[in-house]
């Protein structure tokens, strides 16, 4: 179907009887949805000259008397389009045979109901003008096939057909309403400005892997990961309340929910004391975007663990999660909490030969029936948890099942049944692996078994569990340690070395204040002022409170992280923190994954017009691509092949 577009363009100039009439054209005065709105003003009103613009929708039925053919607006709205020889002139006849699917058209004429639904209501426009403004040259029958299983089976690098589509039309209006409503919300309500940075940014160690930017001087610019650095500076800059849309580049390995280049709802407040006043601001911009325009009630975990609509918006509503709880419990720090699904820890019955991962766990998925498919089918990560299912009395006597792991007091009680399945593994005293082998079972679990553990909805002071497991639960999870030790070469369990240091998320983030003195004697027990934002196990947000102090900055650069080139990488913000720059705090929530929530889709690639494949390549475009040697003079490069 596609072979066909690798066209020979001939030298000549292109006939002008062909080319002109494309150019001139009568533009579209309404839409379909316009005239089902209005029917009584058009229905049979010949002197009602409607003119629609749009693509051909289907593959056109033409016979000698009769013709029919389906045009969708831009609004994605189909309507059939109507001509005889009688009705019709026979030149516009003759070019209805023509036309394919795709094609774009200009169409002209009146409205009158279909024949054989007289009485419904359903009307068709009589073809009185008609104009082929580019015809798509593509094969009719096939790609409608393939737009009717799924726009996605069109090949990526014809991704403008895959827009045209009902699916992407909605995907891509949906996210540009929700930009709106941020912007409304952030401007109106809360008064904060609209700045944009700089995407020529430097090269800084921040966390993830930077897009370098060659210049003709042999210096190098850096894509940001984030406009991080330059928010700060901001709030160095008198501006007390920030936020942009803003795109961020890293380059990092791809999944179905990260791109190398996407959108960050960032935002940045001066003159807080408290983190909550930030989480206020982001807690309103997801009731509403959810509430307005996801048509979708927000939910938050109660004290007794049921989940709770949320209709009072004053003050933080979602659930604070501790990091350590949520690793205990849940074995990852973005648990999807539509589930109540919780480990019980077995570590004063049972011992692991390896003592760096003493504490022994299991997840107990009662009347499962059978281990999750997605589990034996060999997903293959490196410390599988041990899994069986409880097929008779005898299995119920868990001892000696797991390797490496023995029993230290058999006086232990699981209360298993026939048909229970039983996780058992190990983890670290502090979790510092995320997610544990238990934290990975439980997310294949919730895939497999979406409606069998999910909690319970509170209203009216009844429980309901019949209830569609699409609802929308968030959480902030709290109290992240400040540093990770950095982690080594390893084979199954994981190792570090617990005297070097990394950022838990960047260098930027205060400590919580009780763990102050903490930073010069054990930095591994510092807690940092960081909250995660969690909506059905993803990790929609991040932030924290910063550091506006620039003797503290810099003890954090130089004696925690040990960087050596302090005033080369971050001498231009130190500066301007230590110019009165006043205590700030942020966030930056991810956009593209925020809109393929709301449009109910588990891929950003959905919500983004042009993304990146899996190995980092814009099908639409082919690139990146390589440069000619005399451009990459320029840039005095060289590259080794
Ligand atoms: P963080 O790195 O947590 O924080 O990013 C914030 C949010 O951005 C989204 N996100 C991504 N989305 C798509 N593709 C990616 N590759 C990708 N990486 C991150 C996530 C994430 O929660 N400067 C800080 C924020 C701050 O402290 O204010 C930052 O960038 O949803």
């Amino acid at each position: 179907m596609f072979k066909s577009l690798v066209r020979c363009y001939s030298t000549a100039l292109p006939n002008k009887q062909t080319v002109l009439p494309r150019f001139t054209f009568p533009v579209a005065n309404t839409s379909i949805s316009l005239i089902n709105k209005n029917l009584s003003k058009y229905l049979n009103n010949k002197h009602e000259k409607i003119t629609l613009n749009g693509h051909i929708n289907r593959k056109p039925r033409i016979r000698s008397t009769l013709g029919f053919v389906h045009l969708r607006d831009e609004n994605g709205d189909e309507i059939q389009l109507f001509a005889t020889p009688n009705t019709t002139s026979d030149a516009i006849f003759k070019l209805l045979k023509e036309v394919s699917v795709e094609d774009s058209i200009s169409v002209s004429g009146y409205i009158q109901s279909k024949e054989s639904k007289a009485n419904k209501q359903e009307v068709e426009l009589v073809i009185e003008d008609f104009h082929i403004l580019n015809p798509s040259n593509l094969e009719a029958a096939r790609l409608e096939k393939l737009k009717q299983s799924s726009p996605k089976d069109i090949p990526p690098q014809f991704r403008y057909l895959q827009l045209r589509t009902p699916f992407f039309q909605n995907a891509l209006r949906t996210r540009s309403k929700i930009s709106k409503l941020i912007r409304d919300i952030l401007i109106e309500n809360h008064n904060f400005v609209e700045i944009e940075t700089p995407l020529l940014f430097k090269s800084t160690p921040e966390g993830a892997r930077e897009f370098l930017v060659p210049t003709r001087s042999s210096k190098f610019y850096a894509l940001p990961q984030s406009p991080q650095q330059y928010k700060q500076i901001l709030m160095s800059s008198g501006f007390t309340k920030y936020f942009q849309l803003a795109k961020c580049f890293r380059d990092e390995d791809l999944r179905s929910d990260r791109q190398p280049e996407f959108t960050q709802i960032d935002l940045e407040m001066s003159f807080i004391n408290n983190s909550d006043q930030i989480g206020l601001v982001v807690e309103d911009l997801i009731h509403n975007i959810w509430n307005k325009i996801g048509n979708k009630s927000t939910y938050k975990v109660n004290s007794i663990g049921n989940l709770e609509r949320i209709t009072n918006f004053d003050g933080l509503q979602f659930e604070k999660l501790d990091y350590i709880d949520a690793l205990t419990k849940y074995g990852i720090d973005k648990p999807d909490l539509r589930y109540n699904l919780e480990f019980e820890n077995l570590q004063d019955y049972f011992v692991n030969e390896n003592n760096e991962f003493p504490i022994v766990e299991a997840c107990i998925l009662r009347n499962a029936g059978h281990i999750p498919k997605s589990f034996t089918d060999g997903l293959n990560f490196k410390r599988k948890p041990f899994v069986w299912m409880i097929k008779n009395e005898e299995d119920k006597l868990i001892q000696n099942k797991v390797k490496g792991i023995y029993v230290k007091n058999a006086n232990y009680n699981l209360d298993l049944n026939i048909g229970d399945v039983i996780a058992i593994s190990t983890r670290s005293e502090f979790p510092y692996e995320n997610p544990t082998p238990l934290g990975k079972f439980r997310q294949l679990t919730i895939q497999e078994f979406p409606d069998k553990y999910k909690r319970p909805i509170e209203e009216n002071g009844k429980l309901i569990t019949n209830y569609n497991h699409d609802v929308i639960v968030g959480s902030w999870v709290v109290n992240f340690p400040l540093f990770n030790p950095v982690e080594l070469e390893s084979d199954i369990y994981p190792k570090y070395d617990y005297t070097k240091f990394q950022s838990t998320h960047h260098p930027f983030t205060m400590c919580k204040i009780e763990d102050y003195d903490l930073l010069e004697t054990d930095p591994l027990k510092v807690r940092g002022e960081h909250y995660d934002l969690v909506i059905n196990g993803v990790e929609i947000g991040g932030g924290s409170r910063r550091i506006h102090d620039s003797e503290l900055q810099n003890y954090i650069f130089r004696n925690i992280l040990k960087i050596n080139n302090i005033d080369e990488l971050f001498g231009h913000l130190l500066k301007a923190l230590s110019m009165g720059c006043p205590p700030h705090a942020g966030l930056a929530i991810g956009f593209d994954r925020l809109c393929a929530m709301i449009i109910g889709s588990s891929s950003i690639k959905d919500v983004i017009a042009f993304p990146k494949n899996q190995s980092g390549v814009d099908p639409v475009v082919d690139s990146p691509t390589q440069v000619n040697r005399e451009v990459l003079s320029e840039y005095h490069i060289t590259v080794n092949k």
